[in-house]
């Protein structure tokens, strides 16, 4: 099979270093990749936002199977110019992914089908929005209705932080993601996160992970894109991971369907769990960023018989096995991420780091120049490994990160804290 991965970040180095593991591969190109990507695949420069060109180029090449990466292509519909061009592709529809690109879009699916997720209320204007922000009071969640690359969130401890909430976003501060502003409910509970391949009819859960949001050891300061990841994770056990199904994903998913929207991809939904009972904070249509690193070690060669099942309507055919282990990611960032950071800075010890079917270290943010590697953005590396244990992966993740030297960067010394 010739394949086609559409991304350059840590997921999707992760997601074609399991591609490859997997003797089905004849051929992968990555598009546009990073420097961890070229030591393994062929790049190419491509619009992945462009349907027609990512068509084109995939009639081109003989690719049998595209995988995309991040949401972006999603919403932009370039799985559609895909399936109608009769190329095979592992990711949904722009109309079923929506579900990640309109909050107010998934509230209204899961009042529908009564999945359990925050009280809500959805306004086109500021008015309205600001009585009901009065009448409710704090605390609340106020949120962008559109994509806003993960900062349309603001969680309001008082009611006067959610006015100014709306006022911005009304105002213009997330430009048209915040034409619309979804009001919700403040849940509590540990966050975490689920994900399930969806094939428009069958759900297979592939694997629980959890996140550490905010840049700060003991999951303090700004929130960020993730500083790093573990599965399983402990809290999604297999009876609330089944409540999850039941009562969450799989409702969602008959009534997209229902719809006439199909989903099929893999669903990651977050999850906020308290006393047992999990209830849904958020859809994305795509893997993690870190999550995916954790789960494609874990799943190895399996995961691309995985995607490429659930792109070809398979997914009742399908099965997960899982080796008795746990994964753990480390995210190496620039120092000033999530704010302003310095770029072209260059990390050194890269070539002699103990990578194997235990350790790896995927890049997020690289180029390759004059035989240097340098961190292009602010989540540049993820140092990765598995073991028998979460603490022995977690030992194993410090020794990568340890064993590359790089002083305009920093990680977070405790990524696994909960679980541990
Ligand atoms: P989202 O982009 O919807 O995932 O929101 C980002 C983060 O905000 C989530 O991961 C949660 O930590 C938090 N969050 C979002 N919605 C709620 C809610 N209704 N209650 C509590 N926390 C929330
Ligand atoms: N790590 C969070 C995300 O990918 O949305």
């Amino acid at each position: 099979m010739n394949i086609l991965i559409l991304g350059g970040g840590g997921r999707e180095h992760a997601l074609a270093w399991a591609t490859l593991q997997n003797p089905k591969c004849d051929k992968l190109i990555v598009a546009p990749g990073n420097a961890g990507i070229a030591q393994i695949a062929e790049c190419a420069s491509l619009n992945i936002e462009d349907g027609g060109a990512v068509a084109e180029f995939s009639s081109e090449n003989a690719i049998d199977l595209v995988i995309v990466g991040p949401e972006a292509p999603l919403a932009a519909g370039v799985a559609d110019r895909l399936r109608e061009a009769g190329i095979l592709v592992f990711g949904p529809s722009a109309a079923a992914a929506r579900l990640e690109a309109s909050k107010s879009f998934t509230k209204e699916i899961c009042a529908a089908v009564d999945a359990p997720t925050a009280g809500y209320a959805h306004f086109t204007e500021l008015a309205p929005a600001k009585d009901y922000i009065q009448a409710q009071g704090a605390p609340l969640v106020v949120k962008a209705d559109g994509l806003a690359a993960g900062k349309g969130v603001i969680i309001a401890e008082t009611t006067d932080e959610a006015l100014a909430a709306v006022d911005d976003m009304f105002g213009g501060a997330f430009g048209g993601a915040g034409a619309e502003v979804v009001i919700e409910e403040f849940m509590t509970g540990e966050e975490a996160s689920f994900f399930v391949l969806v094939d428009g009819e069958t759900c297979l859960p592939i694997g629980t992970a959890q996140d550490h949001k905010r840049v700060g050891e003991g999951d303090t300061g700004l929130n960020t894109g993730g500083m790093g990841a573990y599965s399983p994770a402990p809290i999604l056990s297999d009876e609330v991971a089944q409540k999850a199904l039941d009562e969450i994903v799989r409702p969602t998913m008959a009534e997209m369907a229902r719809r006439g929207m199909p989903y099929q991809g893999v669903l990651y939904a977050g999850l906020m769990i308290e006393n047992g009972q999990p209830r849904l904070v958020e859809y994305n249509v795509r893997f993690g960023d870190p999550e995916c690193q954790v789960l494609m070690l874990r799943l190895g060669a399996q995961a691309l018989d995985l995607m490429h099942a659930c792109a070809e309507g398979r997914l009742d055919e399908a099965k997960v096995t899982w080796a008795d282990d746990h994964a753990l990611t480390v995210v190496m960032a620039a120092t000033g991420y999530p704010g302003t950071y310095e770029k072209g800075t260059e990390i050194q010890g890269l070539g002699d780091l103990p990578e194997d079917s235990f350790n790896m270290m995927f890049h997020a943010g690289t180029k390759a120049e004059d035989g240097k590697v340098l961190a292009t953005g602010g989540r540049v590396l993820n140092a990765t490994a598995r073991g028998a244990t979460l603490a022995e992966a977690q030992q194993r993740a410090y020794v990568l990160v340890d064993g590359t030297t790089w002083p305009e960067g920093f990680v977070r010394r405790d990524i696994g804290w909960r679980a541990l």
